[in-house]
């Protein structure tokens, strides 16, 4: 193995289900450090690789249906492999990863990862195995809602892939013992948890259209300045509709205070709603603390920029925007170099 001049790359964990919005999530990262996903398996930008943990799984789509496991299952994953691989390159050495193909279902021939400044690790289990937990300089967890997770399916499957309500429902629920046991309790050792839930601003619905979204950040993080509203450590409700901003039935309810989160301490913002006008964000930010913004108004500027991706007018673009600009300045604090930003005022 070659050494590279990365001595040590900043490594940040991304863990969901599948379908939870990762790969949106992990497009606004790479943009903040001026990439977009390009094709190809492992992205590799100027600053940053998203490395995707079914790599390390050890069985194929043949082999798990022999043995019938799913891609869930612990017993799936070459974990050894994984903590010395990724221990290696946050040592700063290139590693011959092994390639999970998704089209084919198959495992094909190794490909080289070289370090790079930073190392996103995203997919069903990187806070699973204690080895690889210990590795990672910031965790985040996308948690969505059953009732959300379902409503999404249906509209993805329903209409682009021709599936019948009741297949979306048995696959979910085929997919929900190992999910509980080996995905979800990865959400106690999360430095952010970004939960999406159904609404609470209407009654009854079910459509999933209108969202809930909390941010919990916990406290005490080296590098991590959780981000708040209004007054650090208060409690507060605020429904900012008025002369400043502008909303559309139901409205937009925020939320903030402090919160017990697996027995440690977090705080949490919550937003349910929808912005009518995006622009009008900036009286938004203008709230908004700790944001890790370098000019007043990116936030409003970023999520302008990604108008046109999913939930660009609700809070998980909000939430998924303050995360992306939170690893840009933990990477600054942790290895005192300086990020340009991509969107300009
Ligand atoms: P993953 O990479 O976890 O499988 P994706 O980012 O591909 O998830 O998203 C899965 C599906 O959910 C896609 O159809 C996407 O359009 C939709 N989706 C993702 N994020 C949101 C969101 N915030 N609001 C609504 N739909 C979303
Ligand atoms: C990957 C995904 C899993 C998904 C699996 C498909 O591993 O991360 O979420 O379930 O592929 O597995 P299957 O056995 O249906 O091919």
């Amino acid at each position: 193995l070659q050494r590279k001049n990365i001595q040590r790359p900043v490594m940040v964990g991304v863990a969901a289900d599948s379908g939870a919005g990762k790969s949106t999530f992990l497009r606004r990262v790479m943009r903040m450090f001026g990439s977009e996903i390009p094709k190809g398996h492992t992205p590799q930008g100027e600053l940053i690789t998203v490395i995707c943990l079914d790599d390390w799984h050890n069985r194929d789509r043949q082999g798990r249906k022999e043995d019938s496991i799913t891609a869930l299952d612990e017993k799936c994953q070459n974990f050894d492999l994984m903590a010395e691989q990724l221990e290696a390159l946050k040592n700063g050495f290139d590693i011959m990863k092994p390639i999970y193909n998704h089209e084919t279902g198959r495992i094909d021939p190794p490909e080289l990862v070289s370090p790079n400044h930073i190392v996103v690790v995203e997919g069903l289990h990187p806070m699973y195995d204690a080895r690889v937990r210990k590795l990672l300089d910031f965790s985040v967890y996308l948690d969505l809602d059953d009732e959300v997770k379902i409503a999404w399916k249906i509209q993805r499957d329903m209409a682009e892939r021709g599936h019948t309500l009741e297949s979306i429902l048995a696959s979910i629920e085929a997919r929900k013992p190992d999910f509980e046991r080996f995905v979800l309790p990865q959400r106690q050792y999360a430095d952010a948890v970004i939960q999406v839930k159904l609404t609470e601003l209407l009654p009854d619905d079910k459509e999933g259209k209108i969202l809930k979204v909390r941010l919990l950040q916990r406290e005490g993080v080296p590098g991590f300045k959780t981000s708040y509203l209004f007054d650090e450590g208060s409690t507060i409700e605020w429904i900012p509709c008025g002369r400043r901003l502008t909303c559309s039935y139901p409205g937009i309810k925020f939320r903030y205070g402090p919160e017990t989160f697996y027995d440690s301490d977090f705080s949490a913002i919550e937003v349910d709603g929808e912005f009518a006008k995006l622009e009008e964000l900036v009286y938004i930010e203008s709230h908004l603390s700790n944001t890790g913004t370098k000019y007043y108004g990116e936030l409003t500027q970023l999520m302008l920029a990604a108008q046109n991706t999913p939930g660009a007018y609700n809070g998980t673009a909000l939430f998924q925007t303050i995360i992306a600009l939170k690893i840009r300045e933990i990477y600054e604090q942790l290895t005192g170099r300086k990020v340009e930003p991509v969107v300009r005022s």
